[in-house]
């Protein structure tokens, strides 16, 4: 199942795959120590490293194992932002990975309670999925309040799950399971 060509209207924000061309506003996205605090990258420092991440989203879309969007304004040319599925996985058990970040100027302000229903429902509809979850490290707050807002239970503490930034980090898992 090749998504390189899934778009999807959010409410009022147009979600479309990476694409080579935001490699500049991914760049600010991601360089931004804030944003990527509880993630697994060190704060981007070249346009280089943007193209990797859009590379790697775009291949994972081509083979169906995953979905990255950027997220604008419907009308705007701004990127504020990116969600979609980490992996999805489609022969032993129907399961996604949904991840989402934002520009800090737009946090505080509802920009993914809006959206993530979308993507919820996307994941239930069109992917066919029938289980969700979402790995947060430990910490961040923000994260843990908008899946509990948007019926992600939290299921479990892995210990040293993720191994980055020279460190191994327990992480939370979320899940939420189709009606
Ligand atoms: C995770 C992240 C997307 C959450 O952003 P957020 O703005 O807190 O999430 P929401 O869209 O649910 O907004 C909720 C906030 O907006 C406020 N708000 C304003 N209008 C609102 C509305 N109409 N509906 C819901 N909330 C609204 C809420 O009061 C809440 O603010 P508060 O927490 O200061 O009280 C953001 O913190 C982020 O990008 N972090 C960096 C990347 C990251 O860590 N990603 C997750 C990896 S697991």
């Amino acid at each position: 199942m090749n998504l390189t060509r899934q778009t999807l209207q959010a409410g009022a924000y147009s979600l479309r795959p990476l694409a080579r061309g935001d490699a500049r506003d991914l760049l600010a996205l991601f360089g931004d120590p804030a944003v990527v605090q509880f993630m697994d990258i060190e704060p981007l420092t070249a346009i280089d490293q943007a193209r990797d991440i859009i590379d790697w989203a775009r291949e994972l879309a081509e083979r169906g194992d995953g979905l990255r969007w950027s997220i604008r304004r419907a009308g705007e040319g701004r990127l504020i932002g990116t969600c979609g599925f980490n992996t999805i996985e489609l022969e032993r058990g129907r399961r996604g990975e949904v991840a989402y970040d934002l520009a800090q100027a737009e946090w505080g302000r509802g920009v993914m309670s809006e959206i993530l229903p979308h993507v919820i429902a996307y994941g239930f509809g069109a992917l066919g999925l029938h289980r969700l979850e979402a790995m947060v490290t430990v910490g961040n707050g923000r994260s843990c309040a908008l899946l509990e807002r948007h019926g992600f239970q939290r299921e479990g503490l892995l210990r040293d799950h993720a191994w980055w930034k020279g460190r191994y980090w327990d992480q939370l898992i979320y899940g939420r399971v189709a009606d």
